[in-house]
């Protein structure tokens, strides 16, 4: 008669409570696509992809990655910014759909290519030349994008885009600059940062090129990518180094 197990009956309901009940539901995704057009695209789009508020759709998120955390954010708001709080006005399993919604969207549809990530991670090294313009973890230059957190970002195809047509879908401000100086030869590289009074770039050997607007003539952009086509890859190494870019979660 001593023990008591009412207390624990009541704790139940809460700790279920926070388990998306729909995960992996396709309908009631749907059901919050529906939602989400209603309430959200002012701010996050038609699909997600973004506006006055951030990108929803790359699976890596400022207030946590973890359904409960994308739970939490909606129902609550974000505090201090324009994210407003839903959780009172639509109850808990509308907000579940709309977690449920947006995570379809940076669920992996595409079975992973069938390769070799350590033979792709090798590649990436040496023969591939990726580290000698991309950062993974502590290693690689900086010449262009980062990629430590690249394979939670995007998804296959767009790797796949990324490395056989560069120019298809550029990294927006890594696009080419064209400086040319008063005196001296042009420089060419990733655009870095660009003001009324200053240009910064860096060159394919990893340097910073930082020039005042009166030292500089002209100021020339492209939207084209330094990154070379790996169009002739063999399929082989193409797989290894997919699969090794999707492995780049940021745990690592
Ligand atoms: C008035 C504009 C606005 C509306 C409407 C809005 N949001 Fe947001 N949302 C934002 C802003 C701004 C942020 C970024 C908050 C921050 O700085 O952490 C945000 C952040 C988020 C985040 C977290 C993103 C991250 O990286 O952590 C999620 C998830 C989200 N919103 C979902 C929604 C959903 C679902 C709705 C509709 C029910 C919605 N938002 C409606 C402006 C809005
Ligand atoms: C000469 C420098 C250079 C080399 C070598 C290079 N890249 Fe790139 N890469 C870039 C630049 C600059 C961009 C940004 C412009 C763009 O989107 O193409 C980029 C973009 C990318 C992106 C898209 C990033 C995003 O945010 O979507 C991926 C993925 C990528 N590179 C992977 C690779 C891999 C894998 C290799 C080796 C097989 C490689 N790169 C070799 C310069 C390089």
């Amino acid at each position: 008669m001593s023990c008591r197990p009412w207390p624990l009956l009541i704790l139940a309901p809460i700790l279920l409570q926070a388990q998306n009940p729909f995960a992996g539901n396709a309908s009631e995704a749907d059901a919050g696509r529906g939602l989400f057009r209603i309430m959200c695209r002012p701010c996050h789009g038609i699909s997600a992809q973004g506006g006055r508020g951030p990108d929803l759709t790359l699976g890596v998120y400022n207030n946590g990655n973890s359904d409960n955390d994308l739970f939490r954010v909606i129902y609550h708001g974000v505090q201090g910014t324009e994210m407003p709080s839903y959780g009172a006005r639509i109850g808990d399993e509308n907000v579940w759909r709309m977690v449920t919604y947006i995570r379809s969207l940076t669920t992996r549809k595409e079975p992973p290519p069938p390769g070799d990530r350590a033979a792709g991670e090798a590649f990436f090294w040496s023969k591939g030349g990726c580290g000698n313009c991309h950062i993974v973890g502590q290693r690689g230059s900086a010449f262009g994008p980062e990629l430590t957190r690249i394979g939670r970002k995007r998804s296959l195809e767009h790797l796949r885009q990324s490395l056989t047509d560069p120019n298809a879908d550029l990294t927006p401000t890594y696009y080419k600059i064209t400086v040319t100086p008063r005196t001296g030869p042009n420089i060419t590289g990733t655009q870095r940062n660009i003001d009324n009074f200053t240009a910064e770039l860096m060159t394919t050997d990893g340097r910073i090129h930082f020039f005042e607007r009166d030292a500089v003539s002209s100021i020339q952009r492209d939207y084209v990518s330094l990154m070379p086509a790996y169009k002739s890859l063999p399929t082989q190494d193409m797989n290894n180094i997919l699969l090794y870019l999707l492995s780049l979660r940021g745990e690592n």
